[in-house]
Order: C-alpha cells, then structure tokens, then sequence
C-alpha cells in the first residue's frame, strides 16, 4: 500500500484486511442499498462558491457540540460490532478520538464493554444506547453509563427492527464468527487480523453478555435484535429514559420533521438527522437531503446534527453549512481501524482535518463556526 491520501485509501486497504463478514457488515446497507447511496450521491451534487483574495491567515475548526468542546465539529458514531473490525477496536477508536479532540460514541452493540472502553481511556465518550424489552437491563446500562461518566447519551430510535442487510445473510453474519468452509477460508487469507483476535479476550458482545438476562441468541444480530428490541418504543419511552439518564441526551435517527418536533419537545440537547447510514429504510432519502427541512422546523430549538454519506471534510462543510452544528463520521473511522488500527482512525481524522480546513479557506473563511449557506451555489442543495 502507498501513501494513504482519502477515505478511499483506508476502505481499500480495510476491505483487503478485514474478514469480509465484518467489512461486509460495515459497508451494507439494506434491501437494494439506494438510500445507502443516496447518502454519497447527494453530498456530491452540492457545489462550493469558491472566494478570493479574502485574509486566511489563523483559521479554526475549534466548536462546541452539545455544549462540549470538540477540535472540529465531527464525532464519531456509534458503530456496532467495532472490535471486529480489529482487536479492540472500540478502545483503540475512543484513544485516536480522545487524542484528536472529537467525541467517540460506544455502541450498546460494541464488543469492548463500557467499563472496558472506560479503563482505557481518560477522556469522558458517549454512550448510544438501542431500547430493549428487558427494562432492568436497561435502567443498568444507564447506570453504566454513568458511573463510567460519559458525558453524552445518544438514544437511538430508528431500530425498533432491523434493516434486511443482504450481505449479512449470506456470510451468516456472527460475533465471534461462525466457523462455516467459507469463513475459515477467508479468515485465512487475514492473518493479521487473526492474530490480532487471538491476542484478545474481547470476542462477544460485551454490554450484553453476563448482564442481559435471557440473552439466548446471540448467533446471529437479526435473531437476536428480533428477540430483544423493543418493537413498542415511544416517546413516553424516550422521557422516561431523560429522566433516569438526567444528563445530555441526543435523540438519533430524525427523518421528518414532525419527528424533528417531537424530539425539539422531549427536552433533549440535541438531535441527529440520520438513515442509520441507509442500513434501516431502504428508500428514505438521503440525510443530507432531509437535514435542511428539520434545521428549518426546530433549529431554533435544538441542537440539529447529522450522519449518512459523509466521505470527506468537504461532506463535513456541506452539513455544516445547511445548518448541522455537528457531523457523525461511521465508516470513515471503520476503515481506518479495518485498515491500520488506532493509527488508521488517527489517520482518518486528519484527511477529514484537512479536507475541511481548506475547503472552508477556498469558500473564504477562517473561522468553522461562521459557515453558514452562504458558501453553498444556490441550485446545487437537494432539499433544500
Ligand atoms: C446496528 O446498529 C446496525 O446498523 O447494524
């Protein structure tokens, strides 16, 4: 491998090093993936007014997110299944991020647990958290959360049920994996990652298992999310949940902006205007396309941040520009770790760095928290 110069880079380098059962997991989107594209695509149709001969000296990407300071305004989201990705990977990921500057989010769905990630690090994450039946299971994760002070927690919800993800079906998606022909096969042809995995005891669910009763079936993710997910969620759900929590509280998975309202009423600090990276409803639009109508309906109310699609720092400076305060990167930081462990998210990070910092001098400014649409070509905004 060369000089790794974009996100395209790591994906490349990920997908040749990772079991394709979890490279596959990371990069699926459900049914026919449109919206998983849409996601991409639309980003790329909004153009840039490029500015000259304006001072560029001292620019900052220096923001804050939920009141928090963050060195850019990008966090990295909840992904599950990380430590699968590489050994470890959601310790190695919430190290890169604490260094960086920027939040790391642990999933409920991670393979290091949250005392785990805790252990590891110094600097306070944030905990997503997916609703389940067992309630005592989750007032204990919400005490978990607390006790390994995270200063955030992102109640995710869109997954009530699961996306159909194709991909997984057929590689029988499993953590630790299902020794099947075809998956020893593959396995074999990733000896680094197998041996990285051999160096670890983190090979399950680790927020789950020893803490969730009844948890039979972890084979496979949809039999078990089918099992335990709480299909009969509501917004009663959600203030119970800020009551217990009584901390931050991101609301993720806003597509409309009725459902925009209902989260601007909750009282939470902020929402994120997600498709769950087009892995849920398959022909939903994009994020960046919905972000503008939700910004309009309550961004006066709340704290409107975004996820889907974004592949660069100039992703980064279109959601900002339409209003997102915040943006989540998922696969970005994926890849890195697939392809390079901490190194790789560390990696990551600087290419989205940079990439934001210049295009923001291109478009004229110096400052991240003075862009607003006016960098953006009129015409050029799906949505919007
Ligand atoms: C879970 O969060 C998933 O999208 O697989």
């Amino acid at each position: 491998m060369g000089i790794i110069t974009s996100i395209e880079d790591l994906r490349v380098l990920a997908k040749r090093r990772v079991p394709r059962m979890f490279y596959d997991y990371a990069d699926a989107g459900s049914w026919t993936e449109s919206t998983y594209r849409a996601n991409g695509d639309d980003f790329a149709k909004i153009k840039f007014r490029q500015r000259v001969a304006v001072n560029l000296e001292h620019r900052t990407l220096r923001s804050t997110m939920v009141g928090q300071p963050v060195a850019m305004p990008v966090a990295l989201a909840p992904t599950g299944l990380t430590g699968m990705q590489h050994a470890d990977g959601e310790i190695l990921a919430a190290r890169a991020a604490e260094k960086f500057g920027v939040p790391f989010t642990l999933s409920t769905m991670s393979i290091c647990s949250i005392e785990d990630v805790a252990a590891h690090t110094s600097a306070p994450f944030w905990f997503q958290l997916y609703v389940m039946k067992d309630r005592d299971f989750i007032e204990r994760l919400i005490e978990r959360a607390r006790a390994a002070q995270c200063s955030a927690l992102v109640l995710t919800l869109d997954l009530q049920v699961l996306g159909q993800r194709h991909k997984d079906l057929r590689n029988g998606l499993s953590a630790p994996p299902k020794m099947t022909l075809a998956t020893v096969l593959n396995l074999l042809s990733k000896p680094r990652w197998g041996l990285r995995m051999l160096g670890t005891r983190r090979h399950g669910f680790g927020n789950i298992i020893g803490h969730a009763k009844s948890v039979s079936d972890m084979s496979s993710l949809s039999a078990w999310t089918t099992q335990q997910f709480d299909p009969a969620l509501s917004w009663d759900d959600v203030e119970w949940i800020k009551r217990r929590w009584g901390g931050t509280l991101i609301i993720k998975g806003i597509m409309d902006p009725d459902d925009a309202r209902l989260a601007a009423n909750s009282g939470a600090d902020a929402l994120i205007v997600s498709n769950h990276g087009g892995r849920q409803l398959d022909g939903a639009p994009s994020s960046i396309a919905a972000l503008p109508a939700i910004v309009e309906a309550v961004g006066s109310r709340i704290e409107v941040h975004m996820d889907g699609g974004v592949r660069s720092g100039q992703d980064v400076i279109r959601a900002l520009a339409l209003g997102a305060k915040g943006v989540y990167i998922g696969r970005p930081f994926l890849y890195g770790l697939g392809a390079l462990g901490e190194a790789g998210v560390t990696t990551c990070l600087e290419i989205i760095r940079n990439e934001l910092d210049l295009t923001m001098a291109f478009c004229g400014l110096r400052d991240v928290n003075d862009v607003d649409r006016r960098i953006l070509l009129p015409g050029t905004i799906p949505g919007g």
